[in-house]
């Protein structure tokens, strides 16, 4: 089974080819094009400048991979969450070549994409165990999910507010630093030193699996304007402080959820799942306090928006045979998981 994967749901136009044979999902060919250099310009991301940079790359990307309709057997796409004039490309493009090449479309969930990239080089019927927790983590969202299996979701709790990278991001602009602010802020905490500011851990101490982040960003903003002058190391103290307590909420929560649930398993996905310290404190948290259950983390190449988890979450799906690519899709920028 080889699925052509299509993601375009925000700034990156990605294209991906992923196999199945033998007990094994792999990647056989992957193309990426960032648009974070169009977009840093604006300190965020342009909704209209995204989707006419994916128009120009998508054709372009598909034509430089060389991959044609004797090579694939399914289209997978992005069909939300997302932003809805990016989505609108993808979508209207993944029928297109579907319909050309007379395959079966596939629409995907964005954020089940994500989780779908945990799969990636294992074997899609057997690596792990369930039920399972996974603790998603991306710009736009911040969700403890139970997963009985792949495609069966119950919603544990969400953020009340801002997402855990969207936080990254508004706290990395009040502190002067670049766009996007998730990897910023955790190569100078990696620099900083714990301790030196104290900032709250919101919602920690409260019941049920929900999260807010938009007090942390307030108490950043309130120990910036503490003083004049900050130089470098006094950021880089102020990150790590920010980081610290980000993962101590996520970490803690999921743990808790893990062990409510009965979960075997704890997924991490999406963006966020690049942070190193949330990679390691997560791990080690669950050897430590559930040693029964496995700690699952994406490749580092797939924890940002790719189009391989989108061909991931597609082979999944394919079971329920997929649309015929001259049938409409309607993107959906809120399709939402397990709610
Ligand atoms: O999943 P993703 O690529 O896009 C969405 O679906 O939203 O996530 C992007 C988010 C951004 O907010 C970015 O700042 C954050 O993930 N991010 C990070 C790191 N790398 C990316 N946040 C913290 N630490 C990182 N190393
Ligand atoms: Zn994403």
């Amino acid at each position: 089974m080889r699925i052509l994967g299509i993601e375009t749901s925000c700034d990156e136009t990605s294209v991906a080819l992923l196999e199945v044979k033998g007990g094994r999902a792999d990647v056989t060919k992957e193309m990426t094009a960032s648009q974070v250099l169009t977009h840093a310009e604006f300190g965020g991301v342009v909704p209209e400048v995204a989707a006419r940079k994916h128009v120009e790359t998508l054709p372009a990307i598909v034509r430089k991979m060389g991959v044609g309709p004797d090579d694939v057997d399914a289209v997978a796409v992005t069909r939300g969450p997302g932003l809805i004039t990016s989505l609108r490309v993808g979508t209207d493009f993944a029928r297109a070549l579907a319909y050309g090449w007379g395959k079966p479309v596939i629409d995907v969930n964005h954020i089940e994409g994500h989780i779908a990239a945990n799969w990636i080089g294992k074997d899609p019927e057997g690596a792990f165990a369930f039920p399972a927790v996974v603790l998603v983590v991306s710009g736009g969202h911040t969700e403890l999910i139970a997963m009985d299996g792949f495609g069966s979701y119950r919603l544990l709790g969400a953020t009340l507010d801002d997402a855990a990278g969207e936080a990254f991001d508004k706290a990395a602009k009040m502190m002067g630093l670049g766009y996007p602010g998730g990897p910023e802020v955790s190569r100078r905490a990696e620099k900083g030193r714990s301790g030196v500011f104290d900032l709250p851990r919101p919602m920690l101490a409260k019941p049920g699996f929900d999260f807010s982040f938009s007090g942390l960003k307030t108490a950043v903003l309130y120990t910036l304007g503490d003083r004049d002058e900050w130089s470098d190391t006094d950021i880089d103290d102020l990150c790590r402080a920010f980081e610290d307590a980000v993962v101590d909420v996520l970490v803690t929560k999921t743990v808790k959820a893990a062990k409510e649930t009965g979960a075997k398993t704890v997924f991490l996905a999406g963006g966020v799942s690049a942070n190193r310290k949330l990679r390691e404190t997560l791990a080690s948290a669950v050897t430590e306090r559930v040693p029964e259950d496995a700690c699952v983390l994406p490749d580092l190449k797939y924890t940002t928006d790719n189009a391989a988890m989108i061909a991931m979450a597609g082979y999944f799906r394919a079971g329920s045979g997929g649309r015929d690519g001259a049938e409409a899709m309607e993107p959906d920028p809120n399709w939402e998981l397990g709610r």
